[in-house]
C-alpha cells in the first residue's frame, strides 16, 4: 500500500512510518519541516512538504490510505498559531484533499474526551476535526488515545517540566490520572487499522493501569537515583497562577493546561486494545519503559 502521514516526522509520526516500512508499505511523511524529527526515520521514506492549513501544499494522489497525525501539543501554549487553526480546519483541509487527490480511506487520530463543546482549546478542536471526519464520505477509522510515551515523545519532559527533584509542587497533589501507552504498542495498531475490517471504527486507547501525575513524576525521578515528595497546590491557586501566565510567551503553560489537569485521561469503558488483538499483558509499562521493572 502507498500510505502518505501527515505530521509523519513527529514523534508518533516517525515510529509509524518506520513501522509502516517494517510491513512492507511505501510512506510518504508530510510535514511542514521534513528533515526534522525526534527519531531517525528510515531512507526509503518519502519526506514531503505539506502544511495542512494551507490545503492547496497537500498531495495525496498516488496513496491508497492517509494517515492524519497532525496537531498541537495540549501540554504547552500553542504559538502564532491556534489547535482550532491546525486542528480543526486542518482536519478539514486533509479530508477536502483525500476526496480532491482520489483517497478513500483514512485513519484519523483524535484524543480521549474529543468533545467540540469540551473544556480546552485542544479537546475543543478535537472534537471539531472528528466531526469533519465524520461528516466526509471517506472510509475512516479514529484513534482516541490517552497520552503516549516513548522515544523521542515531550511527556516524560513535560513531567520535568512541571516539577523539580526531592519536593515539589503540583495542582491538585498530582492526583490527576493518565493511562499512558507506549509509542511502540500505538504505532502496531494504527498499522493494524489500515485493514479493511477497521472502517467505520472508533478506538479508545489506553496503556495497561491508570496512573497519578504524581505517580508518573515520581517514577521518572526514581529512573534517574533521585526521589520526589509531590506538596499540593491547591487547584485554585494553580488556577490563578497559570491564568496570570497566559499573557507571558517565555512561561510554556497556562489556563488550558490548568483545565486539563482537572479531568482524568483513561479509558471509562472497555479498553479497545482487544479490537487488535492485543492484551494488557502485551503493553509496555510506563515504569518498564523507564528501566524501573
Ligand atoms: N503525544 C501524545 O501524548 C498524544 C496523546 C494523544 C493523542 N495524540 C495525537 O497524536 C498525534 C501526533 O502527536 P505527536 O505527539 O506525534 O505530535 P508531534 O510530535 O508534535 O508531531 C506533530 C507533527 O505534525 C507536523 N505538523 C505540525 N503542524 C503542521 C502543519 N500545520 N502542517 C503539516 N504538518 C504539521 C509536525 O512537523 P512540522 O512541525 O515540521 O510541520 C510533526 O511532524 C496528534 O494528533 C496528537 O494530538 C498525541
Amino acid at each position: 500500500m502507498e500510505v502518505h502521514v501527515t505530521g509523519g516526522t513527529g514523534f508518533v509520526g516517525s515510529h509509524l512510518s518506520n513501522r509502516l516500512v517494517e510491513r512492507g508499505h511505501d510512506v510518504v511523511a508530510v510535514s511542514r519541516n521534513p528533515d526534522e524529527s525526534p527519531v531517525e526515520i528510515d531512507d526509503s521514506v518519502e519526506r514531503r512538504g505539506g502544511d495542512v492549513t494551507q490545503s492547496e501544499t497537500l498531495d495525496f494522489s498516488g496513496a491508497d490510505a492517509v494517515v492524519h497525525l497532525v496537531a498541537l501539543s495540549p501540554l504547552v501554549k500553542p504559538r502564532g498559531t491556534t489547535h482550532h487553526e491546525v486542528t480543526a480546519e486542518g482536519t478539514r483541509n486533509v479530508v477536502e484533499a483525500c476526496d480532491r487527490d482520489g483517497v478513500e480511506r483514512l485513519v484519523h487520530m483524535s484524543a480521549l474526551g474529543a468533545d467540540s463543546d469540551g473544556e480546552t482549546a485542544y479537546i475543543r478542536a478535537k472534537g471539531e476535526a472528528e466531526r469533519a471526519v465524520a461528516e466526509s464520505s471517506l472510509d475512516a477509522t479514529v484513534f482516541r488515545p490517552s497520552v503516549i510515551f516513548g522515544d523521542g515523545g515531550d511527556f516524560v519532559s513535560f513531567t520535568k517540566l512541571l516539577t523539580t527533584p526531592y519536593v515539589t509542587g503540583l495542582p491538585g497533589g498530582g492526583k490527576t490520572r493518565f493511562q499512558p501507552l507506549y509509542v511502540g504498542d500505538l504505532v502496531g495498531m494504527l498499522a493494524d487499522a489500515l485493514d479493511e475490517e477497521h472502517v467505520g471504527e472508533t478506538y479508545e486507547l489506553g496503556g495497561p493501569e491508570p496512573l497519578t501525575l504524581a505517580e508518573m513524576s515520581r517514577s521518572v525521578y526514581e529512573a534517574e537515583g533521585r526521589s520526589l515528595r509531590v506538596v499540593p497546590i491547591p487547584m485554585p491557586l494553580a488556577k490563578v497562577g497559570l491564568s496570570l501566565a497566559d499573557p507571558l510567551p517565555f512561561v510554556p503553560m497556562g489556563s488550558d493546561q490548568y483545565r486539563s489537569l482537572k479531568f482524568d485521561n483513561v479509558v471509562e469503558g472497555t479498553n479497545d486494545i482487544d479490537a487488535f488483538g492485543v492484551t494488557v499483558d502485551d503493553l509496555t509499562t510506563f515504569d518498564g519503559y523507564l528501566g524501573l521493572e
